[in-house]
């Protein structure tokens, strides 16, 4: 049993697991380019010049590039036309080289994501976003599962094995993390609050959770004693905070109060090297998916 008094909380390792996820992943992809004929494709649409997300698209890239995968990166500047966008899209889905594409979001003012999505290929759709994927995972059907929250369902069950019966609180409500987050964690058995801005009690309703997941976007918001002793925490967010002297460029904290927590949950997530790597990883994986979905290849273990 979790003792609160005696312990500080387990470090749940997502880089080093996302590192032996890739790894596995690299590994299957020779048996895919040998029954084939060509290396799975990701391609990855950036508008704008937004510093972080450029940050985030040259990881993928060159983590696309180590799993043994090709990678085709479109930079598009921030007044691109929407129609523009879509074509690239739709020329993207007739492209039998691409096997997985993923559109950086969020998209810059005045371009309308929505339709975006909706132009998507689903078959191609990595990251989950599209209705049709969305209603495939509602419905219990093979979907292509959003990025993070597969990362934060995999590290959950490599920790605590069987979910059943768990109560399972998701901070956040976005159709990238939160409600996909949610679905995922009822199909582990869960019982499955979904808390958000206009929640009521909202420290009463965390302190029920033997899981929380937070994905708010607003550091260190869950503070230590909202969390039940012995709670496992996922914490999502990667926020920078304002310069100092002995951090110039801001040091980046996720939406729980971690340090102060550490006393109290049995196990947490870092930030940064939680759930952050865990995204790349599931990048990768549901590329090798749909590229074996595409090809009548039955699905790999991974
Ligand atoms: N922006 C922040 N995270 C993500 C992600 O997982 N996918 C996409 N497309 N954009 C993001």
């Amino acid at each position: 049993m979790h003792d609160p008094k005696a312990s500080t909380a387990h470090i749940i390792n997502g880089k080093a697991f996302a590192l032996k996820l890739r790894e596995k992943i690299a590994a299957k992809v020779p048996d895919f380019v040998k029954a084939s004929g060509r290396k799975p494709g990701l391609a990855v649409i950036l508008v704008g010049d937004d510093p972080a997300s450029k940050v985030y698209v040259g990881s993928k890239g060159k983590a696309t590039i180590a799993a043994g995968m090709n990678s085709f990166e479109h930079l598009l500047p921030a007044n691109v036309a929407q129609e523009d966008l879509i074509a690239l899209v739709k020329k993207l889905n007739d492209d039998d080289a691409v096997d997985g594409i993923l559109v950086q979001l969020p998209l810059p003012d005045g371009l309308n994501e929505q339709e975006v999505i909706a132009a998507l290929d689903p078959d191609k759709d990595v990251d989950g976003l599209h209705v049709i994927n969305a209603g495939r995972l509602v419905s219990g059907q093979k979907a292509m599962v959003p990025c993070t929250p597969l990362g934060c369902q995999i590290l959950l069950k490599d920790y605590l094995g069987d979910l059943s019966g768990l109560n399972a609180v998701v901070l956040g409500r976005s159709i990238l993390v939160g409600k996909p987050m949610a679905q995922l964690l009822l199909n582990e058995n869960c019982t499955v609050t979904m808390a958000h801005s206009r929640t009521k009690n909202l420290p009463d309703v965390v302190r029920a959770a033997d899981i929380v997941v937070a994905a708010v976007g607003r550091p260190e918001m869950v503070k230590a004693d909202w969390l039940k002793a012995g709670a496992i925490v996922i914490d999502v967010g990667i926020n920078r905070l304002a310069p100092t002297d002995s951090k110039p460029k801001g040091r980046l904290v996720g939406d729980v109060d971690t340090h102060n927590a550490m006393a109290h949950v049995k196990a947490i997530t870092p930030v940064p090297g939680g759930v952050g790597p865990m995204t790349i990883a599931c990048l990768l994986r549901n590329t090798l998916l749909a590229a074996h979905r595409r090809n009548a290849i039955d699905d790999p273990e991974i």
